[in-house]
């Protein structure tokens, strides 16, 4: 975190290593884990120790160099080949966030497009890394402001719900819906947060409340199964989420638990705003269906700290991620402009990478 400005950015490159904020020991501890090898890399993906699919993302980033700086070899094609498998094991840890393979792909691709020696190439990925990491950071600013447009007039002072984290720990810092939010927040029209606790990994109860703990803005924390009910007493002008992969037609997979609370926005006439860089839009595929649904460890399910909460011989079913139809999203904020899901396409015209 930056002392001066509470600021908090979850992957940093420092010392010759990824410093990443253990999300895991949040918000009992704010603690740092510092990575050197590739492998360790992929298993704080795998363990959430970093979570959400921008720091995904950018963490993957710094893995490919990681990976790259193992790898023995002055031969450029036996170079390329090995961080061919460098790619494979990043690519292996989490199915969901698009971020992950889009990050993994751009740094193939620059190695490949480099000319000169091995180590002239691990330079360039070092660097490129560092650009993801830097232009993650000003496309979440450019989020939040974009989202500030799509804000409704009234009342002046707006209560938005939010569910899961996306916000500075899930991406290069600032957040994408906790970057709308924030902006909002700064421009004086958030009167609070309402913030889900997003069962069964509790990223709302334990991650989004402490972000806005962080920065003085006002949250409330309420169980994912309250949403209606809050939304049916008004106590909701807006939902604002964020999204690990989005199918061309605008079609949604986010944190488990989003489905549900489009369907419940749209009963109660409470727009729906989706928050995310085109990196998160996959465009190769055509609707939802396509979008592979992470399933987890059912332990999230029935334990909490060292407790059991079920009996024996319950079976379980825990995927990670659902996928909310496009016909229900009033329109995705990205860093290009807000658009209607079904004109997601023209968000590409500015797109450079
Ligand atoms: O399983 P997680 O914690 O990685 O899931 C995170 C989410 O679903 C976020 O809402 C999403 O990645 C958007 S982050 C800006």
């Amino acid at each position: 975190m930056n002392s001066t400005t509470n600021q908090v950015y979850p992957v940093i490159w420092h010392n010759n290593s990824v410093s990443l904020i253990d999300q895991t020991r949040l918000p009992n501890e704010y603690a740092f884990v510092e990575i050197h090898r590739c492998s360790d890399l992929a298993q704080a993906i795998k363990t959430m120790i970093v979570r959400g699919a921008p720091a995904i993302g950018v963490a993957a980033a710094y893995g490919m160099y990681l990976g790259a700086r193992e790898i023995e070899t002055s031969d450029r094609n036996e170079f390329l080949k090995q961080l061919e498998k460098v790619a494979q094991l990043l690519g292996a840890t989490r199915p969901t966030a698009v971020n992950l393979f889009w990050a993994i792909s751009r740094m193939l691709r620059i190695a490949y497009e480099t000319l000169g020696t091995v180590e002239d190439i691990k330079q360039t990925l070092l660097n490129t890394a560092r650009s993801i990491n830097a232009e993650d950071l000003q496309t979440c600013y450019a989020i939040g402001d974009n989202g500030l447009a799509v804000l409704p007039k009234t009342p002046e002072k707006l209560t938005i719900l939010t569910h899961c984290n996306a916000g500075a720990l899930a991406t290069a810092g600032y957040g994408t819906a906790l970057g709308v939010v924030r902006s909002a927040f700064r421009e004086g029209r958030l009167a609070r947060v309402f913030a889900d606790e997003t069962r069964p990994r509790l990223q709302g109860a334990k991650l989004t409340t402490w972000e806005c703990i962080q920065e003085g803005i006002p949250v409330t924390l309420i169980t994912d199964s309250m949403a209606a009910h809050c939304m049916k007493q008004g106590l909701i002008d807006l939902v604002v989420v964020g999204a690990d992969r989005i199918a061309a037609n605008g079609d949604t997979a986010n944190k488990i638990g989003t489905y549900s609370l489009a369907l419940v926005a749209q009963a109660h006439n409470i727009p729906f705003y989706v928050a995310a860089p085109l990196s998160t839009i996959d465009f190769s595929l055509v609707d939802g269906n396509e979008i592979p649904i992470e399933e987890r460890n059912p332990e999230e399910i029935y334990q909490v700290g060292s407790t059991i909460l079920t009996p024996g011989g319950v079976e379980f079913y825990n995927p990670a991620f659902d996928v909310t139809p496009a016909d229900v999203i009033t329109a995705i904020i990205t860093e290009n402009g807000v658009f209607p899901p079904g004109e997601l396409t023209k968000s590409r015209l500015k797109q450079v990478v």
